[in-house]
């Protein structure tokens, strides 16, 4: 059942690049290009003239929503906020008729999300379910939807159901923004490709699979991890820390990496692994000066970087590549090294990592 695996973990994030591509499998024609998805396609009208985006999610399907936000804006032009499910329905949110929720779930049945969007549609938003168990709670009370279709997820850490779930939001995006005219005709042109090209780009990431258990090895006994990005790579800095401390038990903090001198960075020494998510995009000079700054601290320098970048590496202590991407793609590669991090640190520390302590696969309570 774990199909030569050690563990579901390892499965499924080597499980990815089918995953992804089943999940754009019969929506995504790169080549007309078209994005079909029954669900989503239904309300097209209302979603291109909402007033607003409300993404309502827990957990690692929150930071997909975080992405989908910046994906979105830039696409759509619609603002979005995103909110912790369990915030959301205890505040008294105001939910206008029109407005639209989209609520990402992998199981389906998480508990704040599931009663966060009865009394949104109560209110009279139109509620929308990116979720991967077919059939489960929030798939039903939406009004409509796209499933991950990324199969079981059995290890408790999320992985290859956050890759689906932004396949599918990003799909969403560009949908609504090339009918609204919001993204240009080549822009769309573009990104349908680049999406289209993200399981093989998967691929090539897990092949780094012996350098990443190398890093673990070297990493394993450190106390505390920061992990940093900025824009679309700063949710997947986030999911990378949220990633160590469930499988490997050592505190990490994800943060934007600008904000660093606002506080964090008097934590920086020479015992503190930093992991820079940097692939290249439109913030990648910014980044490397943040970097630059925790160097000067003594800080260890892991960071993520794109293929033929010849400046990071002068910087780092060590680096990943991942192949080029645009940067509304590059999170779906770049959060790759960092599950694979937390899982061979989990190994080298002989834990659990397809039951870490105190966590449950779906949280039905709230
Ligand atoms: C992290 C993780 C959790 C879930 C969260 C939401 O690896 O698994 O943070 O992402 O409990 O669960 P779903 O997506 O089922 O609503």
């Amino acid at each position: 059942e774990k199909g030569g695996y050690e563990h579901f973990m390892l499965k499924e994030i080597f499980e990815q690049p089918n995953t992804i591509y089943d999940c754009l499998r019969g929506r995504l024609d790169a080549n007309v290009p078209n994005i079909v998805m029954s669900g989503i396609d239904k309300y097209a009208q209302q979603i291109m003239n909402a007033p607003r985006i409300i993404i309502v999610a827990c957990g690692t399907s929150w930071h997909a929503g975080l992405i989908a936000e910046y994906i979105i804006e830039e696409t759509c032009r619609i603002p979005v906020e995103v909110e912790y499910a369990s915030e959301f329905r205890y505040r008294n949110p105001v939910v206008n008729k029109g407005d639209v929720i989209i609520a990402v779930s992998q199981s389906g049945e998480t508990a704040d999300t599931l009663v966060a969007i009865e009394n949104a549609k109560e209110k009279g938003a139109i509620i929308l379910g990116i979720v991967n168990v077919v059939g489960s709670s929030i798939a039903r009370v939406s009004h409509a939807g796209a499933y991950t279709h990324a199969g079981p997820e059995i290890g408790v850490a999320s992985t290859k159901a956050f890759t689906a779930q932004l396949a599918v939001l990003t799909m969403v995006a560009l949908k609504i923004g090339h009918a609204k005219g919001s993204l240009s005709i080549e822009r769309f042109q573009a990104l349908c490709k680049e999406l289209a090209d993200i399981p093989e780009k998967v691929e090539l990431v897990l092949q780094q699979n012996e350098a990443i258990k190398a890093l673990a090895k070297k990493y394993k006994d450190a106390r505390d991890f920061l992990y940093l990005g900025r824009g679309y790579n700063f949710p997947v800095a986030l999911e990378g820390a949220l990633k160590l401390k469930e499988i490997t038990y050592i505190h990490a903090e994800g943060y934007a990496a600008a904000e660093m001198k606002h506080g964090p960075i008097a934590l920086v020494d020479e015992n503190l692994p930093v992991v820079f998510v940097a692939t290249k995009d439109a913030y990648h000079e910014k980044i490397v000066s943040n970097m630059q700054e925790i160097k000067a601290r003594k800080g260890k320098i892991i960071a993520i970087i794109t293929e033929g970048d010849a400046v990071i590496p002068t910087l780092a202590d060590d680096v990943i590549a991942v192949p080029a991407a645009d940067e509304i793609v590059a999170p779906m590669l770049s959060v790759i090294p960092l599950q694979l991090l937390a899982y061979y640190i989990g190994i080298a520390k002989d834990l659990d990592v397809d039951k870490p302590r105190n966590l449950a696969k779906s949280v039905t309570v709230e």
